[in-house]
This record gives structure tokens, C-alpha cells and sequence, in this order.
């Protein structure tokens, strides 16, 4: 069995010095392609799901998926994530699925829109660090709002995260990971040229490190929106304004300080689109899904492969055996919410 919690994976990610990417699923492509990405890289992985991957595949096919997964690759340590929980009861039903961690994001209120007080943060991460940590599974919060308005998640308004505010709220949540807003947001259409520090704010990752050294930190709207999958898609009859993405090299940085989960989901969809436009416009007579999906599924596998790289995670995939969710709990309880797995 290779199913682990996030805080196992990321507590070995900090003792190794590596990030570990998070991607975002919708359907058995996805799941296929992140996975053989890890096997090939013998990396170890988290998949996640947004409330709206799991409307859309439905929760009973999206949990054998992810069953599959882990029966088919044993050999990779794979965390199960809900990703963007909107309240306890999203994160509860997520648990109740067999997911291994969740995110509840308080930073927003239960619409996914509106921006949330930070005594309701608080409020609404401590209920699900309370309920999460009985069963052993880990809580991700997010402090600070993101800057992007597309895929249902996101207020539009910036708020980047207040070190000094992270500090309070890491205590009083007991979450085991932390995710800060530094100025990216969800989507293709992140900054309107190359970031620099300016507009991406890094050195707020560096004093949150400093003040909370054994908080994994989560680096959302990470996707680096690569000029070439942008050519692709547009080169074969598709629409994307000139765009820039998080790059590469910044994420890296961050993961000098602190950065354990980096989430991508942007490239995925950006490959695949890319992959399935060409595959259209070669051969227009062709109609058998199996042949757009093959190279959609490649060419995801071929993005998560290059950030598993870049994050420095490969190798790591049997570094440990996994912790069960109930030895989890017992820890939990006897060492209290900021413990030490590793
Ligand atoms: O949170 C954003 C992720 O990219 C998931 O997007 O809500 O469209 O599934 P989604
Ligand atoms: P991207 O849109 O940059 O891929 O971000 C995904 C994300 O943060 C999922 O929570
Ligand atoms: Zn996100």
C-alpha cells in the first residue's frame, strides 16, 4: 500500500531538502500520466481534487481512481488531497472518501469568493485541524487571498500573506501546512510579463520560514504557463493572450525556504490542449478518443516529469514506509497538532 499522508510526505520532503509537486485530477488521463511521471522518476507525489473535479468525475469514480493508482504503482508514496475545501463539511466528506489530507480554505468564505475575517479562518481551519488530526489525516490552511477570479476559486482581490499574521495563525490552527498568497493566482493569465520580485513577493516566503522553520509551506497558482504549450495550442487554432506563469527557477528558490507543496494544475490542462488541438489538425478524419487522449496523456506526462525534476523529488518515491491514518491519529494525540513524523 502506498497511499500516505501529506504530512509524512512533506515532513520527508523538508528532511531531504525538496518540494513536492501537487496536481490537480479530473479524470483517468490525469491520474495515468501523474502517475507514470512518478514511475519514471521514481518520485514520490500528491494528487489533489477541487470541490469541482470531484462534481465532476463524481466521488465514488474518482476514489477508485484513485485506488487504482495505488494499486497499480505500490512502489509510489502517493498522499490523496482535497483541494480548496470551502467548509468542514466538504473536508469531512473528502475524509470520509479515503483522502489522506485536506486543504480548508478559510481565506475565503464558503462561496470559494468572498473574502473571509481572519477570526472566521481561524475558526472554521481549527474545527477541521480538530476533526482531521482524530483520523490522522493533515490539514492544509491558506492565510491571504490569491489574485485570480477563473476556475471558481478566487476573489480577484490580492491580499498577500502578513508573516507576522501566519505566526498567530499557525498556532492557533495547529495546520500542518501553510498555504501564502505572494501574488500568483489560479489560472493561464497570472502576470502580464516576465514577474519580477515586485509583483512576485518571495521574500514574504523567506519571512514566514524564518519565523515558522517547521511549517511546510504551499505554494498555490504555481503553474509556469511554458511559452511552447502556449505556441502549441495557438499554433493549431487556439486563442491564449501572451501570458506569463510562475517561473520556474522563483519556485525553486522557494523551496530553499520552506516551499514543500507546489500546486499545478494550469500546465496540465495547457499540454493536453495543446497535444489534442494537433492531433485534430493532423488528421481530421480520425474520431477514436484513444487517439487524441495518447498524446494528451504524454504530453501531461512530459510537464509533471520535468517540475517532479525541477522540485527535486525524484528518487524519494520508497524512501519510507508509510504511517497508517490510525498510527497517525495516535501521534496526533499524543504529541499534540505540530508534531514531528520523521
Ligand atoms: O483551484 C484551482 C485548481 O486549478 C482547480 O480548478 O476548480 O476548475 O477544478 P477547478
Ligand atoms: P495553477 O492554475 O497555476 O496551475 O494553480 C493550481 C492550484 O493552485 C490548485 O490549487
Ligand atoms: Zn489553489
Amino acid at each position: 500500500m502506498a497511499l500516505v499522508t501529506m504530512r509524512q510526505l512533506l515532513d520527508e520532503a523538508a528532511k531531504g531538502g525538496y518540494g513536492v509537486g501537487a496536481f490537480n485530477v479530473n479524470n483517468l488521463e490525469q491520474v495515468q500520466a501523474i502517475m507514470e511521471a512518478a514511475r519514471e522518476t521514481e518520485s514520490p507525489v500528491i494528487i489533489q481534487a477541487s470541490r469541482g473535479a470531484r462534481k465532476y468525475a463524481n466521488d465514488r469514480f474518482l476514489y477508485h481512481l484513485m485506488e487504482a493508482a495505488t494499486e497499480v504503482y505500490p512502489e509510489i508514496s502517493v498522499a490523496l488531497h482535497q483541494d480548496h475545501g470551502n467548509s468542514p463539511e466538504t473536508c469531512k466528506s473528502a475524509i470520509d472518501l479515503g483522502f489522506t489530507s485536506v486543504m480548508m480554505d478559510g481565506s475565503l468564505m464558503e462561496d470559494g469568493k468572498t473574502p473571509a475575517d481572519f477570526e472566521y479562518n481561524v475558526r472554521v481551519t481549527r474545527e477541521v485541524v480538530e476533526m482531521a488530526h482524530a483520523s490522522g489525516v493533515t490539514v492544509e490552511g491558506e492565510l491571504g487571498t490569491l489574485g485570480g477570479i477563473e476556475d471558481d476559486v478566487g476573489s480577484g482581490e490580492v491580499n498577500l500573506t502578513d508573516p507576522e499574521q501566519a505566526e498567530e495563525f499557525v498556532e492557533r490552527t495547529g495546520v500542518d501546512a501553510l498555504a501564502v498568497a505572494i501574488g500568483t493566482s489560479h489560472g493561464a493569465y497570472k502576470f502580464t510579463k516576465e514577474p519580477d520580485r515586485e509583483v512576485l513577493a518571495m521574500h514574504i516566503i523567506e519571512e514566514i520560514n524564518e519565523r515558522l522553520p517547521t511549517t511546510h509551506l504551499v505554494m498555490h497558482g504555481s503553474s509556469s504557463v511554458p511559452k511552447e504549450l502556449v505556441d502549441t495550442i495557438n499554433e493549431y487554432g487556439g486563442d491564449i493572450r501572451p501570458t506569463w506563469g510562475v517561473p520556474v527557477r522563483e519556485i525553486q528558490e522557494g523551496i530553499k525556504h520552506g516551499v514543500r507543496k507546489i500546486n499545478v494544475d494550469t500546465d496540465l490542462r495547457l499540454a493536453a490542449t495543446g497535444a489534442i488541438r494537433k492531433a485534430f489538425a493532423e488528421n481530421p478524419s480520425e474520431f477514436d478518443p484513444r487517439y487524441y487522449l495518447k498524446p494528451a496523456k504524454a504530453a501531461m506526462q512530459e510537464v509533471v516529469r520535468a517540475r517532479m525534476e525541477a522540485f527535486g523529488q525524484t528518487g524519494h518515491a520508497k524512501d519510507y514506509d508509510p504511517i497508517s491514518l490510525p498510527d497517525m491519529a495516535v501521534r496526533y494525540r499524543e504529541q499534540g497538532h505540530q508534531l514531528t513524523v520523521t
